[in-house]
């Protein structure tokens, strides 16, 4: 066996100045320690993979060390977890219950972790809310969920309620660089970004897209291995595309289109990506806009480039015919003819002396 372990495990924050993105939790959290004011029943709600597990198990962890700071038991066996996703019957939820009776042996605190807790039965449920009434001094339960509505009002109204986010991609970015560097490997900006970018606010994803990514990879990321393999079509091809628009080849615009289905790409995501880059080029035209522009930094130095090639009007039309080509595309009996009409249609844009329309007379 090899000794290899999934980064999303290995970086598993320890502690709470560790966590990513979640600064307001982490700080209410310390203060309620501090100040000895964290309620008996938490819950912790929000996306996947942004840090619930991770908090209550450093919060497990500190509470007991608080406590006993001179204190080095271990106080892992303080923490009791319990999957509700695959443990959601009455039984599992009488035999927590009878954890919780007792004290803890070392420490002042048994915490319990009730993960997916929408996962419970009703009648699970029912027979938990007796002790989540009220639990004896020692007991604190942290319920965690990425469905808050599924909560019934009864739980929620017993709860502190704790609101993760999604984190942003400033920060996913950040961490994969930290582990990129602590693990040697290498990587451009761009392809960081761009993973960061497909993680949409979940780390845990973000770090297993990177670890399949570093393994395809042989140890480094580029730009370009990183769009192939994720799929997702290249700026450069977007550029290229815009550059042929731009000097009213049609022509050279069709064959990027064509080779672009040949690799198997969806017409459609293409259509709509292009009015993403002609959105893009636009905010990067204007020093006020230019943060709303979310890449990497050699690729935003090429839009600043191109954007300086393009006027605005162009690329406003440009937007609007890519915008109605999308809105389009599902009813259209030939679809790929909708997304070339578009690039005709944005081809042309640029032509010196265009008729607006064609007169009939
Ligand atoms: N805010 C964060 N800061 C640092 N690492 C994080 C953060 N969120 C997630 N991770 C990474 O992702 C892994 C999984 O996170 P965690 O188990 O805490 O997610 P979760 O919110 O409980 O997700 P789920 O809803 O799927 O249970 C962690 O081991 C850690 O490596
Ligand atoms: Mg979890």
């Amino acid at each position: 066996m090899s000794d290899y372990i999934v980064s999303a495990r290995k970086y598993r924050p320890q502690t709470f100045d560790q966590v990513v993105g979640q600064e307001a939790i982490v700080t209410t959290l310390e203060h309620a320690l501090a100040s000895n004011k964290l309620a008996q029943a938490l819950l912790f709600c929000g996306p996947r993979g942004v840090g619930k597990t991770t908090c209550a198990r450093i919060l497990a962890r500190t509470i007991n060390e608080t406590d006993n700071p001179n204190d080095d038991n271990d106080f892992a066996f303080n923490i009791f977890e319990l999957d509700a996703a695959s443990n959601n019957s009455v039984d599992d939820i009488r035999n927590l219950i009878d954890q919780v009776r007792f004290p803890p042996q070392v420490g002042n605190y048994k915490v319990f972790v009730i993960d997916e807790v929408h996962m419970l039965s009703t009648s699970a449920f029912n027979a938990f809310l007796k002790t989540l009434e009220e639990p004896p001094a020692h007991a604190i339960f942290i319920l965690a969920t990425t469905e808050k509505h599924k909560i019934l009002p009864t739980i929620l109204s017993r709860c502190q309620i704790y609101d993760f986010k999604s984190i942003g991609i400033p920060d996913i970015k950040n961490h994969l660089e930290k582990i990129a560097k602590k693990e040697g490997v290498t990587y451009e900006d761009d392809a960081l970004h761009l993973i960061a970018q497909k993680a949409d606010g979940a780390l845990r994803d973000a770090l297993s897209i990177f670890d399949r990514l570093v393994t395809f990879g042989e140890g480094s990321l580029t730009l370009e291995g990183v769009s192939d393999t994720l799929n997702v079509l290249d700026y450069d091809t977007y550029f290229a595309i815009t550059d042929a628009c731009l000097e009213n080849k049609i022509p050279e615009a069709l064959h990027i289109f064509d080779k672009i289905l040949r690799k198997g790409y969806d017409a459609q995501l293409f259509i709509s990506g292009l009015g993403g880059h002609f959105r893009d080029l636009l905010v990067s035209q204007h020093p006020q806009t230019i943060e709303l522009l979310d890449v990497g930094e050699n690729t935003k130095a090429k839009y600043i480039e191109q954007g300086k090639k393009c006027m605005p009007q162009f690329l406003m039309d440009a937007l609007d015919i890519c915008n109605q080509a999308d809105i389009n595309y599902r009813a259209s009996k030939n679809q790929r003819l909708t997304v070339e009409i578009a690039l005709m249609q944005i081809g042309s844009l640029t032509q010196q002396g265009q008729p607006k329309k064609k007169s009939i007379a």
